[in-house]
């Protein structure tokens, strides 16, 4: 039985020519930063960022704790969504490793505005902390911030000397839905992240970008994680890769996506439509439990995963039209509303 892989995006493996990119790269010590596939690739990732400066880190996770290291840190506040992955899927690591308290806000679909803010922010005092930073996910949950939530929270953060980091995981995937180029969503946020191994295919990596100051001062807590890599520029050339050949294909997996969801509504299941804007879709089935769907699924070959009580599917460059089509027509098959 053939599987289709849909628990995430992270689940694709480098292509032959991503591998061969991969295997002629020009390397050199990367801690002494003297790699220069490396350096080629934060160059552009600050260029398509329209940052002063990009680091490579080996995992988004890195990247979004480094951001929160530096520019929160120890006893300071962080404002967040309370569904945001560095909530629900880090281990605490702002917490645990920055010292940094997270405060977390109910906000539907996780999607923040400037009102969310309103009456949050601590200056310190002799018994309070200092609210240092807002930490915005884009896109959440397969959906893209509204600008104008962004436009919001930056006026907020600057009249309240608040800097703002976006987890922008997927943002290439926000770039293909909205049209809005990855540099104007990232110039909402003082500092952003973006990662290679996702919709973009590349094996391993993200780039933080920011200011140059805040690269420095991010390139000694990188080291200090054990995030500091020698040969990287073996990385760097699938990133590299990954830059060139896969962000306007990301159309595909929208495509795809949108197909498979109106495959579960013919099916039966409840999807959130709505919330289909790149590559990610939700759905329950009334009645059953969320695991129950997941077997059931699987018996058929869909890979799937859960969010609490709802069912994830995630197109992906290894999902073809072919694949897509043939995962429409299971799912429809199997006539989900009907489980019960
Ligand atoms: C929104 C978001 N941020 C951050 C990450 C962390 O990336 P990594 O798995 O590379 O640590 C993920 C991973 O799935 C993610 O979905």
């Amino acid at each position: 039985m053939k599987l289709y892989d849909l628990r995430s995006d992270t689940v694709t493996k480098p292509t032959a020519a991503m591998r061969a990119a991969m295997a002629n790269a020009e390397v050199g010590d990367d801690v002494y930063r003297e790699d220069p596939t490396m350096t080629q690739l934060e160059e552009r990732a600050a260029e398509l960022t329209g940052k002063e400066a990009a680091l490579f880190v080996p995992s988004g996770c890195m990247g979004n704790l480094i951001a929160i290291y530096v520019q929160a840190g120890r006893g300071k506040e962080v404002l967040t969504a309370s569904s945001s992955h560095i909530i629900g899927h880090e281990i605490g690591s702002m917490a645990a490793i920055a010292g940094t308290l997270p405060i977390t806000i109910e906000a539907a679909r996780g999607v923040l505005s400037a009102q969310d803010l309103q009456g949050r922010v601590k200056r310190g005092s002799y018994d309070s902390a200092t609210t240092a930073l807002v930490a915005v996910e884009n896109t959440i949950g397969g959906y893209c911030y509204p600008k104008e939530n962004l436009i919001g929270i930056q006026t907020f953060a600057r009249e309240h000397g608040l800097n703002i980091h976006m987890d922008g995981a997927r943002i290439f995937n926000a770039q293909v839905a909205t049209g809005l180029p990855v540099s104007e969503w990232a110039s909402y946020a003082d500092t952003i992240t973006f990662c290679l191994s996702k919709g973009l295919g590349a094996p391993i990596g993200s780039l933080l970008c920011g200011s140059r100051a805040f690269i420095n001062e991010a390139l000694t807590v990188r080291k200090m994680l054990g995030g500091g890599m020698r040969q990287t520029g073996i990385l760097a050339a699938a990133g590299l890769y990954a830059l060139d050949h896969h962000v306007e294909r990301l159309a595909e997996d929208h495509r795809h996506a949108r197909m498979i969801a109106h495959s579960l509504q013919e099916s039966g299941a409840h999807v959130d439509m709505e919330g289909v804007q790149t590559n990610i879709i939700f759905f329950t089935v009334d009645g059953v439990e969320a695991p129950v769907v997941l077997q059931r699924l699987k018996e058929e070959g869909i890979l799937a995963n859960t969010e609490g009580s709802v069912v994830r599917l995630v197109t992906n460059l290894d999902i073809s039209e072919a694949d897509t089509q043939a995962i429409s027509s299971i799912i429809e098959r199997l006539q989900l509303g009907r489980m019960r």
